[in-house]
């Protein structure tokens, strides 16, 4: 085996647009990652998700937009981790953090917001007997996993193989390529399917008749159901005694206030809510039925489950900014806005991408309540360099898009400004294409997958350091939420 380590280009054309000068940030990027991995604390924000000349750090964000270190200004699509809803800093949801804070954040017994929130959401939602909170999105789905196991007992879990994140614990982790530290007895106990495709669940169940204590996928990602899939899907895991849990993190408050399950009036045994919910505060929330969730409780005779029990799950800060955002997102018909604005966006970026002779580089998948923009080779598939060139350009326009988080704060002028962006992307990758400059048009290393097992792979055959060598099992497209 050859270790080779190519060097990334050190050098390549300027970007066209004005926003080009990151040098503060990276000298603190440069300290940043000696004392912190990665230099960031969530891997999809790190730099090998975004081109070299980009911003490193950011000082500051209000409604759609953020400011560098360097002070540069971005339209921001991303939205941190799909955290908003409303958009950044938020006045009313702020105004209600504000009032919070002043009464406390953390008491000795349950707060009376804790009570005030889940009678709301408890009456919001339907799929919703009882609740229990959370910080993160992971803290709920693992406790939707450990509860359908106590409750069936069963060892196994059966997680959708096209959606690429669930949970940062061992569990799902245990099945990515990046799962050193996690003992295979463990990875084991997840098994997939596809979506769209219940015989390939119903394959699971005749491999494991008795043993499938959960079945988890987000209801809807980027395609729709067909052949009444999560119909089916409902009988199938009800018939076989598994809990069906749909992870609501992304679609949940996009496709509807209450759930894209709501959407297609099929309802899980239990749900997992998170990120926009609060609009950016720290938040999460298992909602569904009452004899799993109910484990616990104090109020039964079973064994007891040991239920998201952490210091600081009652902190009072996410749970005002939960109720405000929630309160907000009605009054303004935010989910009437996100759908409408990502219509315009969605097929703005596609005329463009045909007027400029990229459309067979520059798709646009999903729903327009939630699209993705996809920088591919001619045959669909995603081209890290295409990508990483695409978006050096769009950056340098001052459009942070690397994906999409439709909120409040985004209007018609921001929609505008981001198809000039975009369009000037579109024709920088198109001269790339048509010189075969692509792999030298855009400064540093291509992204890589967030879930690959070294850095750079051993071979120089992973993180396309040799773009023609054959890909090797382990290599993969996967994951970018993580
Ligand atoms: C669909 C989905 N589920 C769960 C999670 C985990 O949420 P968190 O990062 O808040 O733990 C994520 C995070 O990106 C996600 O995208």
């Amino acid at each position: 085996m050859t270790h080779v380590m190519t060097e990334a280009p050190q050098t390549a054309p300027e970007p066209s647009g004005p926003v080009r000068d990151f040098q503060k940030g990276d000298a603190i990027n440069e300290r940043f990652h000696e004392i912190v991995p990665a230099a960031t604390h969530t891997y999809s924000k790190g730099e090998d998700q975004f081109p070299k000349r980009s911003p490193k750090l950011i000082a500051r964000a209000q409604g759609a937009y953020c400011w560098d270190v360097d002070g540069n200004k971005f339209i921001d699509w991303a939205m941190g981790n799909r955290v908003m809803v409303l958009g950044h800093a938020y006045p009313a949801v702020n105004e209600a953090v504000k009032r919070q804070i002043e009464l406390g954040v953390n008491f000795t017994r349950p707060g009376i917001l804790e009570y005030e929130l889940a009678e709301y959401l408890v009456d919001l939602l339907p799929v919703a007997e009882m609740v229990k909170f959370g910080k993160n999105g992971s803290d709920v789905t693992t406790a939707a996993i450990k509860l359908a196991r106590a409750y069936t007992n069963r060892k196994l879990v059966a997680v959708c193989q096209e959606h690429p994140f669930f949970s940062i614990h061992d569990w799902f982790i245990g099945t990515t390529n990046m799962a050193a530290g996690v003992p295979s007895e463990v990875a084991k106990l997840t098994v997939r399917f596809n979506y769209n495709d219940v015989s390939s669940l119903q394959a699971l169940y005749d491999r494991y008749p008795g043993q499938i204590a959960a079945v988890i996928l987000e209801p809807v990602k980027n395609d729709e159901p067909r052949n009444n899939f999560l119909q089916n899907l409902r009988e199938i895991t009800k018939r076989e005694g598994s809990v069906l849990i749909f992870d609501e993190m992304i679609s949940g408050l996009k496709f509807d206030l209450r759930g894209a399950h709501h959407r297609w009036n099929v309802y899980p045994d239990l749900a997992c809510y998170g990120k926009a919910m609060s609009n950016g505060y720290s938040f999460s929330c298992l909602a569904g039925r009452k004899d799993i969730l109910e484990l616990g409780g104090l109020k039964h005779d079973k064994e007891r489950v040991f239920l998201l029990s952490q210091t600081h799950t009652s902190e009072t800060v996410g749970l005002a900014a939960c109720r405000a955002t929630l309160d907000e997102y009605q009054l303004k018909n935010v989910g009437d806005h996100i759908w409408s604005q990502g219509a315009k966006l969605v097929s703005g970026v596609r005329e463009l991408a045909r007027a400029e002779g990229v459309a067979d580089h520059v798709r646009v998948i999903g729903f327009d309540c939630n699209p993705h923009i996809l920088v591919t080779r001619a045959d669909g598939t995603f081209w890290p360099e295409l990508h990483t060139s695409f978006h050096e350009e769009v950056i340098s326009w001052g459009v942070l898009i690397p994906w999409i988080t439709i909120t409040y704060s985004h209007g018609a002028e921001e929609i505008a400004r981001t198809l000039e962006a975009l369009q000037h992307g579109m024709r920088k990758i198109r001269r790339a294409l048509d010189d075969g400059s692509v792999e030298r048009s855009f400064l540093g290393d291509a992204v890589k997958p967030v879930f690959r097992p070294f850095n750079r792979c051993c071979q120089s055959k992973c993180g396309r350091l040799h773009t023609d060598a054959p890909r090797l099992a382990c290599c993969t497209d996967d994951g970018d939420d993580a």
